[in-house]
């Protein structure tokens, strides 16, 4: 694992552009197996996770080149249904192979997912959800193994609205024979980015974006040409790094509302911050205020994704901050790295409490997780003196370019490999 080296202290100013979603393109990727034809996807990523992905759809059968952010895949003899556990662990989110690879050939089977270390992340809801439509899955030494001669559609009712579960269900519905209701469905950007790329692939996906989808079922889809939309959760983390700075940026290539719940505590905070069609400005005071309590949600509500991010901002503004956490356990680990530093902070269950302090300071910390790896990087832009974060390599997972863009808007950040 390398690590980042940080002189904090400056202020940022200029503009930096957004590259395309993460967790959109992951379920768009998988998608591609429910077609024998060439898919084509734009504005992709080149992160950790991206590859990864690409490693699994390869080991499939598939065909993909890249030529800068256009993915082309090639899926005509994507027909292996084993994922290995080498492939598996390496992210949680392969759990959504189970739906496309279990449509396309009846059968699938994968190993319990890797990923992030939040807390427990079960999968239950996908596999309630499988077996509705059809599969029979065993779980035997560690392997998910599901069947379906033809999935069939059904109503299906989420208990939580889950992202990936919602992914699955779609995915497999899109080849399922009838019609599927997903009810309490997700209403993340990302599903209805999906539901974009599905129905241009030919599926019959309605509802995105509300808690209720309806799938018909189609015998066949194929290829399409896809641009996957902006990563919401990489804008916001700009936001961030410009408020905890007292800095002035502009963040392009983005579309704004997607961000509307991150926007409104910014400006809560004394940040003067302007949305246009697809850019943000901000402008951050020196001294930020403690905003009211933050409690993630699922969208449109305050994402998990940016909980960490917010912390290290509000770790110096003046009054005490509360962050509940609600939709993920143990996405606090980066706290007590954040202490090192200065910071005032202390856990009472699924809460943060945050007594703001004037100054953090450089030290030596590391990262944990992926967004835990930006909050640190945030912390240390605002911090006197020098960070060292190491086991940076998480950032990779979700944020291309991330120390180049920084440096170019004044930043001081260097990588040791
Ligand atoms: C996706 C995102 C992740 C984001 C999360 C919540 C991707 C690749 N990842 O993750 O970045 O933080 O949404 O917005 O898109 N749960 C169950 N059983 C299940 C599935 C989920 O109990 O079968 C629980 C989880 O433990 C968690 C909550 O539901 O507490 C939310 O999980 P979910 O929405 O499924 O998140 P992911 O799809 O894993």
């Amino acid at each position: 694992m390398s690590s980042m080296i940080i002189s904090g202290g400056r202020r940022l100013s200029g503009s930096v552009c957004v590259h395309g979603a993460k967790n959109a393109v992951l379920p768009i990727l998988a998608a591609t197996l429910l077609t024998k034809n060439i898919s084509v996807i734009k504005n992709c990523p080149n992160l950790s996770d991206v590859r990864h992905t690409i490693e699994i759809l390869e080991f499939l059968g598939a065909k993909v080149s890249r030529k800068g952010d256009t993915l082309t895949i090639d899926t005509q003899n994507a027909d292996g249904t084993h994922i290995p556990d080498s492939l598996m662990l390496k992210m949680r989110s392969s759990v959504i192979f189970m739906g496309a690879i279990l449509a396309r050939n009846g059968c699938a089977k994968i190993s319990a997912p890797g990923g992030c270390e939040l807390g427990p992340r079960p999968i239950d809801l996908h596999i309630k959800a499988l077996k509705e439509l059809g599969a029979s899955i065993k779980e035997k030494h560690g392997y998910i193994m599901c069947s379906a001669k033809k999935l069939t559609g059904n109503t299906i009712y989420l208990k939580f609205p889950s992202v990936g579960a919602t992914e699955n269900v779609m995915l497999a519905a899109s080849l399922a024979s009838g019609e599927t209701i997903i009810s309490n469905a997700a209403k993340e950007p990302e599903i209805c980015d999906l539901a974009e790329f599905l129905n241009a692939m030919g599926a019959n996906v309605s509802g995105a974006g509300s808690s209720e989808i309806r799938i018909i079922g189609k015998n066949e889809l194929s290829g399409s040409t896809h641009s996957v939309l902006p990563d919401r959760i990489v804008a916001a983390t700009y936001l961030c790094c410009a408020a905890s700075t007292g800095s002035e940026i502009l963040v392009n290539g983005i579309i704004p509302e997607q961000i509307s719940s991150a926007v409104s505590i910014l400006r809560d905070m004394g940040c003067d911050i302007k949305a246009e069609k697809n850019s943000v400005y901000i402008s951050a005071p020196k001294v930020l205020i403690a905003p009211e309590e933050i409690k993630t949600m699922p969208y449109p509500g305050f994402p998990t994704d940016v909980q960490s991010q917010f912390l290290s901002v509000l770790a110096k503004a003046k009054g005490t901050s509360i962050i509940t956490e609600n939709i993920f356990e143990s996405r606090f680990r980066h706290t007590e790295e954040l202490n090192k530093m200065g910071a005032n902070i202390t856990l009472a269950g699924r809460s943060a409490i945050v007594k703001g302090v004037p100054a953090l300071w450089g030290a030596k910390v590391s990262a944990h997780d992926l967004r835990g790896a930006a909050s640190l990087i945030i912390a240390a832009l605002s911090a006197e003196g020098e960070t060292e974060i190491k086991n940076i390599d998480y950032l990779d997972r979700g944020y291309e370019d991330f120390m180049e863009n920084l440096n170019n808007l004044g930043a001081c950040i260097k990588r040791i490999y």
